[in-house]
């Protein structure tokens, strides 16, 4: 299988990219290659990505060309620690828009047909509970629940449109999970993460398609 992974240079990103390495084609991308120096043990291949730039998307969809891709995982995101009314930014709520949801969004547009090249036919997108409405209890994190909300919406949409070209959409609580978005405190390492989100992967079919799930299979609330 061709496996497409965003935000591979670190954290969840670099532990699924360490993953399907072993066994697939992988391509990893990174908005800094400096940020990609991690992958240099791994048997990947890398390619340049910035997801608030739409001309680095095309550029990235240019380069692969007509390259069949399985399986695209959209794990790349921000979290700006906004936890307060009062540190709400326009900037960083944008950018968490552009990184989180309108990003995957042009980038599922624009390898479409990458997909549609192959019979396996798999989107994946890295949410988080802080997009849930249901589970929201303590507030705060304007930008980040925003743009994981939207992204929600973006990929139930996806799996809504995508049906009839057999696509399933794959749409993932990670977790909380020990990397520099997670914190030391955090109550999962990487392994254990990749562990569940893999399983998730692999059952992945058209009746699992659209569904909103923990990274241990559990259902969560929109
Ligand atoms: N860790 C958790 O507890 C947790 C919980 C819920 C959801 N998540 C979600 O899981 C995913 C991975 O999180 P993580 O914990 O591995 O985060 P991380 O360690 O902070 O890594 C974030 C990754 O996203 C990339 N990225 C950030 N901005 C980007 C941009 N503008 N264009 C392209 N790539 C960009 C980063 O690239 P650089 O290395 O170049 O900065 C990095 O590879 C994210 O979507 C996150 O929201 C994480």
């Amino acid at each position: 299988m061709n496996i497409l992974i965003t935000g591979a240079g670190r954290g969840i990103g670099l532990e699924l990219a360490a993953f399907y390495a072993k066994r697939h084609q992988v391509i990893a991308t990174v908005r800094n290659p400096r940020h990609g120096e991690a992958l240099g043990a791994l048997r990947v291949q890398v390619q340049h990505l910035e997801l608030t730039q739409h001309q680095s998307i095309l550029d990235l969809a240019k380069t692969l060309g007509d390259t069949p891709l399985d399986l695209i995982i959209h794990n790349a995101g921000v979290l700006h620690a906004e936890s307060d009314l009062d540190e709400v930014d326009a900037f960083n709520f944008a950018h968490s828009i552009q990184v989180n949801s309108l990003g995957p969004l042009l980038l599922t547009q624009a390898l479409l047909p990458n997909l549609l090249a192959t019979p396996t036919r798999k989107l994946v997108f890295i949410s988080s509970m802080m997009g849930s409405m249901g589970d929201n209890g303590s507030g705060g994190y304007y930008s980040y629940r925003a743009s994981k909300a939207a992204l929600n919406a973006v990929a139930k949409s996806l799996a809504v449109d995508l049906a009839g070209d057999g696509i399933k959409v794959g749409l993932y609580h990670p977790g909380w999970v020990q990397t520099d978005m997670g914190g030391p405190r955090a109550l999962i390492d990487t392994q254990s993460c990749v562990a569940g989100l893999t399983a998730r992967i692999q059952e992945l079919d058209a009746a699992h398609s659209g569904r909103f799930l923990n990274y241990d299979g559990k259902p969560l609330p929109w």
